[in-house]
């Protein structure tokens, strides 16, 4: 019998049938939920990201405001523009899209958003939240990563949990949110010796390194469930000659799309070593931005005083 497919994109429709409901009752009582997306520059990955953000916000029926600046905004105009955004009513959520451009002090400006309209959870108040146990927004993709684990009746309540890679964004704060679930955990990234032997270790491993295909059969310890953040895009064949064992069919998929998706795991040694595993794409991408409409009707009930239940498992 094969690995287990852990269907991200069934998931999402799950959760995003609860939200309808929680933003039918909101609505109900006066409350329209709505998130700012801000995008700096013209990125193409974060062009499409926000576009299917505000596309999904939309479609849930939430108010939605799309903010498009040029690559040669100051540190000082998104300052002003956040705090123009924090200061409005009807804005319960701010999306500052990543990366910024460098002349862009980002910390300075993550920092500027009011936690409770921060629905990405990168405001060291949050981060802080987190940590503590106490309520408040959590990292999207983090979130949605529990959400699989726990939906899809995967234990992790004393299971050994390894996280590789260690980005404030992924790696710190799904390991937290690992370890508030009684995972035992361990973070390990390039710099570990032995990396595979440590991964091997896992009965549950997430592999967001950012690195294409970079987790292979020997970090996979037999029947693991294996979450794969990564999002890469290969465009030679050269590439996908050099990752898949078997490369017929992805550069058939190069030659007529362009390009071909991998993650951060290997996905043949995935399939044939792993319990149960996240593909890509359609496994832990489709939860980030449900996770994200979930933060943004959770900080709507937060600040206006409803009570929160939406999307936490923190
Ligand atoms: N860039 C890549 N992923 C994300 C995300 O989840 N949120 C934001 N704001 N930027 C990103």
């Amino acid at each position: 019998m094969g690995a287990r497919v852990l269907d991200g994109n069934k998931i999402r429709d799950q959760i995003k049938a609860e939200l309808a409901g929680q933003i039918r009752d909101l609505k109900a009582a006066g409350v329209t939920p709505g998130l700012a997306a801000v995008l700096v520059g013209e990125n193409p990955a974060s062009q499409i990201y926000v576009r299917s953000k505000v596309k999904t916000t939309e479609a849930l029926g939430l108010y939605s405001e799309k903010i498009e600046w040029p690559a040669t905004t100051s540190t000082e105009q998104l300052l002003d523009l956040i705090a123009r955004l924090n200061a409005r009513e009807e804005i319960d959520g701010i999306l500052v899209q990543l990366p910024l451009p460098p002349q862009v002090d980002a910390k300075r400006v993550l920092e500027a958003i009011d936690p409770g309209k921060d629905v990405d959870g990168l405001h060291p108040v949050n981060i802080g939240n987190l940590v503590s146990g106490r309520p408040g927004l959590v990292p999207c993709t983090p979130a949605g990563i529990i959400e699989i684990l726990v939906r899809s009746s995967i234990p992790i309540n004393g299971a050994r949990a390894v996280v590789v890679g260690r980005s404030d964004m992924v790696g710190k704060p799904v390991a937290i949110l690992l370890l508030h679930n009684h995972a035992t955990v361990t973070i390990c990234h390039s710099k570990t010796r032995d990396l595979a032997a440590v991964a091997r270790e896992g009965d549950i491993l997430v592999a967001a390194m950012g690195k294409a295909a970079s987790v292979t059969g020997e970090f996979i310890k037999p029947g693991a469930t294996v979450i794969d953040v990564g999002i890469n895009r290969l465009t030679t064949p050269e590439e996908v000659r050099r990752i898949f064992h078997d490369p017929a069919g992805p550069l058939g998929e190069l030659e007529a799309k362009g390009s071909v998706l991998v993650g951060d795991v290997q996905p043949e040694d995935v399939r044939e070593k792993a319990g149960a595993y996240t593909p890509v794409p359609g496994g832990v991408g489709p939860l980030t931005i449900a996770m994200l409409m979930a933060n943004t009707v959770k900080a709507a009930r937060l600040r206006r005083g409803t009570r929160a239940s939406a999307g936490s498992r923190s």
